[in-house]
């Protein structure tokens, strides 16, 4: 049986801390995962924190080739859509997440596993993430509604047994800008018409008047008459002068977060989400998540 980290589906966190690492040079792939899964979360309940651990998916493969998806690569090349749009590539070797109830326990912990790890990778980028207004985005709107119940969630984000990496997930992550003053200066109505659904009660617009550019839209993907989900933890991030979303998305397989993204940004079906005008990636990557059974093969036997 193969458990995904258990993070990944932890709910309910007030305060994250995201890090993404490079390899210092001369590190084996081996030496790195060695090395992360040596970070100890602290044993306790109340004061606990989450640690989720994803890896550049060229490195996990260097590691555990059977146990990686054969599709599987990392974001190395921008992506270019409609009208000359493009969201970019900046991935890294290593991905951490932290979250917990207040944010002095997962700033220790980041300190640690930064401490930890360092012979091995530096941080490269920081994010801070938060909660808004329970579970809102910082466009106003809430965020998660079509997520899937947690009873079926695991199902949908992760690999099936025997399949290779079974367990696992793949996790597209970006940090996306808001041009708040350009979305706030547009009628709700209009914002709505954007994301394809209504912002005070969050309810989906019939399909006779979702617009075609409308995000829902641009997101929602079939497969053999199918619908394909995924299960996204995303947080604010940001000051009151520059903020936006982390986004967080946790898929069984690498297509369907690659088709989303390819349809938000016009590359395919040619049309370009709406929130794109409004909203900018910064940054892009994939990680590949282990499931909890893959990881422990690394730790050393006092503390697996
Ligand atoms: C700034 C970036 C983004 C913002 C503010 C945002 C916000 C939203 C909001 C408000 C909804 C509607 C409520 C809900 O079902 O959660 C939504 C739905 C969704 N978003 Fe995003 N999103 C962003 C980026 C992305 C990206 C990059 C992807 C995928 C690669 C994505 C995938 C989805 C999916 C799959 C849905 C559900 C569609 C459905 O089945 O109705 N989003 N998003």
């Amino acid at each position: 049986m193969s458990t995904p980290q258990t993070g990944i589906f932890a709910l309910g966190d007030a305060a994250h801390i995201y890090l993404e690492f490079t390899v210092t040079p001369g590190t084996t792939p081996e030496a790195l995962v060695r090395k992360v899964v040596s970070i100890h979360e602290p044993r306790t309940t109340v004061g606990g924190v989450n640690a989720v651990i994803g890896f550049r998916p060229e490195i996990w493969r260097a590691v555990a080739a059977d146990d990686t998806p054969a599709e599987l690569s990392g974001f190395n090349a921008p992506l270019a859509g409609a009208e000359g749009y493009s969201m970019p590539a900046t991935q890294a070797d290593l991905w951490l997440w932290i979250a917990g109830a207040s944010y002095d326990v997962v700033f220790d912990l980041a300190r640690e596993a930064i401490a930890t790890v360092a012979p091995c990778a530096t941080v490269t980028r920081e994010l801070d993430g938060w909660s808004y207004r329970h579970s809102r985005d910082l466009t106003g709107f809430e965020d998660g509604t079509e997520n899937p119940a947690l009873m079926i969630a695991p199902e949908v984000a992760t690999i099936p047994e025997g399949a290779p990496g079974a367990g696992g997930t793949v996790l597209l992550f970006q940090q996306w800008v808001h041009q708040t003053s350009a979305w706030e200066a547009l009628p709700v109505e209009q914002q709505e018409r954007v994301i394809g659904r209504t912002k005070a009660d969050s309810t989906e617009f019939p399909e006779d008047v979702m617009p075609e550019d409308s995000h829902v839209s641009r997101t929602t993907v079939d497969e053999n008459g199918e619908e394909r989900k995924i299960f996204r933890r995303n947080t604010a991030y940001g000051n009151v002068t520059e903020h936006g979303t982390v986004f967080v998305g946790f898929s069984a397989d690498q297509q369907r977060l690659d088709r989303m993204l390819r349809r938000m940004a016009g590359a395919e079906g040619g049309v370009r989400d709406a929130l794109t005008r409004y909203t900018t990636a910064l940054t892009g990557a994939y990680y590949f998540v282990p499931s909890l059974q893959a990881l422990r093969r690394f730790a050393v036997e006092d503390d697996a």
